[in-house]
């Protein structure tokens, strides 16, 4: 029978999906492919755990070098995580003359540079579909179907976790603490969380979604992150009354020689679609300066929706290997030497919206005096709302201001610290609308 040899190592949550896919949609595939995507065998530390799929015993070993030695596999699907041993594994398969796919974004976002060049020395293809976000194809759509846009910007909610969480705190009032444990309880969170609710895990994918839209390489230390374990449920409530809703977004923002790369809670207005994209889904809004507004939303995680995506990319693979070819779309988006250079844009440097909360004394002047602390900076109030409450020294100031420049911001925040009549350090958050944009007042 006319098929494609695929060796898979990791049978985890996503590596059973994909065996379950390859099983049990076999001839559906073949139909629409006119040759088969047959799973030969698969590695793993553990093969006596029963996965819920019924896997062939005979397919599985716990010996890796069996399936990267094996010339009759074609592509190996590497599903185990982490950067050691995967990242070796890979270079093998490749050296090997085998095409990989991998769901890695850690890998990906701290050593693509490194595995993007030795699959290109090899003359073999590295897909990496279900990287990022999940059974969404982003990375097909921004590498082949919005080929002909230059990206003005692209906001994303990548992280389930996190989405989840923030919209716990939103619908239902609950603190930080208590919708953690809830995602944890659902199985949503992992028992140590911290790569998700420190934003980090976002970030990866936020890496590999600026290298394909700028030409930038992947890389993880240039994006800007926060995460969402310091947010209080008074900035949700406070955020909501103003308008808006806070998500974990990822943006990507060209500024013509530079980009934008950041991760952080913002405040979204919320009749924006990103404000209407709760719980565990994932979303992309993505401008291009000829299709202009695109979004695409689903799951961002999960064994099937996860399987979906990196089957896709084995049917691509295949359809190379068929053609004959491989490196047929570079695997960044760009060829190589032909992208135009740009560089990161520090954090510091970056001009946007920001919403402050202030712990400050319910006097004459306190107002006045922080008002004089912003404008020296060069930063202009769109609106200040005080929560006051009479039995209490300290009272909450909310401001909204018009576009400023981060580093003044950060200025200030220290200067109005200092302040006697203010009590802590004051809550900034970023705030991403359009009514807002360019209006320094
Ligand atoms: N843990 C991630 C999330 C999925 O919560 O979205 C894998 O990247």
């Amino acid at each position: 029978m006319d098929m494609i040899k695929i060796g898979l190592i990791g049978l985890g949550t996503i590596g059973t999906g994909v065996a379950k896919t390859l099983l049990e949609n076999e001839s559906l595939i073949e139909d629409r492919l006119g040759f088969s995507l047959s799973l030969k065998a698969i590695a793993d530390l553990d093969i006596e755990k029963d996965r819920g799929v019924n896997i062939p015993r005979g397919m599985l070993t716990t010996n890796t070098s069996l399936l990267i030695d094996d010339p009759e596999i074609d592509i190996i699907v590497e599903l185990i995580g982490g950067t050691e041993p995967a990242r070796t594994f890979i270079i093998n398969a490749l050296k090997k003359g085998k095409h990989v796919v991998t769901a890695n974004k850690a890998l990906l976002a701290t050593h693509g540079k490194e595995l993007f060049d030795a699959a290109q020395t090899y003359g073999k293809d590295l897909y990496y579909e279900a990287a990022v976000g999940g059974g969404i194809p982003i990375i097909k759509t921004l590498r082949e179907a919005l080929i002909a846009n230059n990206y003005t910007f692209i906001y994303g909610i990548l992280n389930g976790t996190c989405n989840f969480i923030l919209t716990e705190m939103s619908e239902k009032g609950s603190t930080f603490q208590e919708a953690l444990a809830k995602a944890k309880e659902l199985g949503y969170a992992e028992s140590d969380p911290t790569l998700d609710i420190e934003g980090i895990d976002a970030a990866h994918k936020l890496a590999l979604v600026t290298s394909l839209a700028y030409g930038v390489p992947p890389d993880m230390h240039s994006v800007y992150v926060e995460g969402i374990t310091n947010i209080d449920s008074l900035d949700v409530t406070f955020a909501h009354e103003l308008g808006y809703k806070l998500k974990l977004l990822a943006l990507a923002i060209d500024r013509g020689d530079k980009v934008e790369a950041r991760v952080h809670p913002t405040l979204v207005p919320v009749n924006y679609l990103l404000a209407k994209v709760d719980g565990v889904f994932n979303a992309f809004y993505v401008r291009g300066d000829i299709v202009d507004s695109t979004l695409f939303y689903g799951r961002g995680a999960g064994m099937m929706p996860t399987a979906s995506a990196v089957v896709s990319d084995l049917a691509d693979i295949g359809r190379n290997i068929r053609a004959g070819i491989a490196g047929r779309i570079p695997h960044l988006g760009y060829r190589k030497g032909s992208s135009v250079p740009k560089s990161y844009m520090p954090i510091d440097d970056i001009y946007t919206n920001y919403y402050i909360r202030i712990n400050a004394m319910d006097r004459p002047g306190v107002l006045a005096k922080i008002a004089g602390i912003l404008g020296d900076r060069d930063i202009s109030i769109v609106s200040v709302i005080q929560k006051g409450r009479e039995d209490l020294d300290f009272v909450p100031v909310v401001l909204l201001t018009h576009e400023a420049r981060e580093s003044n911001v950060k200025s200030a925040i220290v200067a109005i610290s200092a302040m006697e009549e203010v009590s802590g350090t004051p809550v900034v958050l970023r705030v991403e609308d359009k009514k807002l944009k360019n209006k320094t007042a």
